[in-house]
């Protein structure tokens, strides 16, 4: 196991005064707003919920989709491969691990130097969409029905994300198809997280405050154990407390960028808890390799107007790499 595991003693690349110092947590009436996918597309309904979708994703950047059409069977089946991958012995799990420097494989997220602070967790994080991006070296083929159900997981995934792309041009006055057409081929990464107990949970953090870089985020809550904070624009925490089977989904960076700021990318982090463990899965989408990132012209007709710059997708993932590397916030690199 990368993360130290739940004894008494946090070695000292995990704690983290500079995290839990602003850890004002706000769980009172404040909630990321519900919305109903069989509603979206329900004739008679579906003008409120698209209302209620364009205002969670200009508020909050989040929100819960329930009623999402992922059949249970395969959402279960997900969550006990993950489980099933986490609870092999260390040894069967380091035969996945990934390499220095890179992102897929079992290991840590953005370990960069040998002082860098660490996030208490271990991820196996995979390339699975368009097929043809997997590595399957990273693939555990334990459990046995771990790879098939990926496969089929991150397909129903990828096509829950597409239609809400749909949606949402709508919603913002585009031709349907604007934002999906730059995701034909588009990509999707899926990171698995582990979050073992940490006696001292108030001294680590599971996953750092961040924004993703993608266009549109979708994580399963895999256990019953919740740690997903988003924050506000006063800067507390509100944690998120999943319905079972829903989808939590984010606006991501290129989402932001796309939609020159109407969509708002949100900082968000995963706290630990001190008796049990945590897992999740989040599925990355991003648009295809071809296409451009900067504000769609269709909505900033005027070059003025643009709050972000326009680059091609290679040099996108070097400053968004870059500013990683720096502690940076990415967005600004974009301006
Ligand atoms: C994240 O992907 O930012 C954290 C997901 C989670 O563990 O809830
Ligand atoms: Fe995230």
């Amino acid at each position: 196991m990368v993360a130290a595991t739940g004894g008494a003693h946090v070695p000292a690349r995990y704690l983290r005064p500079e995290v839990s110092a602003d850890a004002v947590v706000n769980d009172g009436e404040a909630a990321i707003p519900i919305i109903d996918f069989e509603r979206l597309l329900h004739p008679e309904e579906s003008r409120d919920e698209s209302a209620r979708l364009h205002r969670a994703c200009q508020e909050w950047g989040f929100f819960q989709l329930i009623n999402h059409g992922v059949p249970d069977g395969l959402i279960q089946g997900m969550k006990a491969n993950i489980q099933g991958f986490f609870g092999l012995p260390a040894e069967m799990k380091q035969q996945f691990a990934q390499q220095r420097g890179q992102l897929e494989g079992y290991g840590q997220l953005f370990v960069v130097s040998e002082d860098q602070k660490l996030d208490w967790a271990d991820v196996l994080y995979l390339n699975t969409q368009p097929p043809q991006h997997r590595s399957m070296r990273f693939w555990p083929d334990k459990p046995d029905t771990f790879r098939s159900t990926l496969d089929a997981y991150s397909a129903a995934v990828k096509n829950v994300a597409d239609r809400l792309l749909v949606i949402m041009s709508k919603n913002l006055g585009l031709q349907p198809e604007v934002i999906a057409n730059k995701c034909v081929g588009g990509l999707q990464s899926v990171r698995m997280n582990f979050y073992p107990p940490c006696a001292h949970a108030d001294k680590v953090v599971g996953f750092s405050p961040h924004s993703d870089a993608d266009l549109l985020t979708l994580v399963l809550q895999v256990n019953e154990v919740q740690g997903l904070q988003v924050k506000r624009d006063d800067d507390t925490w509100v944690p998120v407390h999943p319905l079972e089977g829903a989808f939590i989904v984010n606006v991501g960076d290129i989402l932001q960028i796309f939609t020159n700021g109407r969509y708002r990318s949100v900082e968000h982090r995963a706290v630990v808890d001190t008796e049990r463990e945590r897992l999740s899965v989040a599925a990355f989408h991003s648009p295809s390799i071809h296409a451009t990132i900067g504000p769609l012209t269709e909505l900033v007709s005027d070059q003025e107007m643009m709050m972000y710059k326009t680059v091609d997708h290679e040099s996108f993932m070097k400053l968004f790499f870059s500013a990683k590397l720096d502690g940076k916030s990415f967005l600004q690199r974009m301006k």
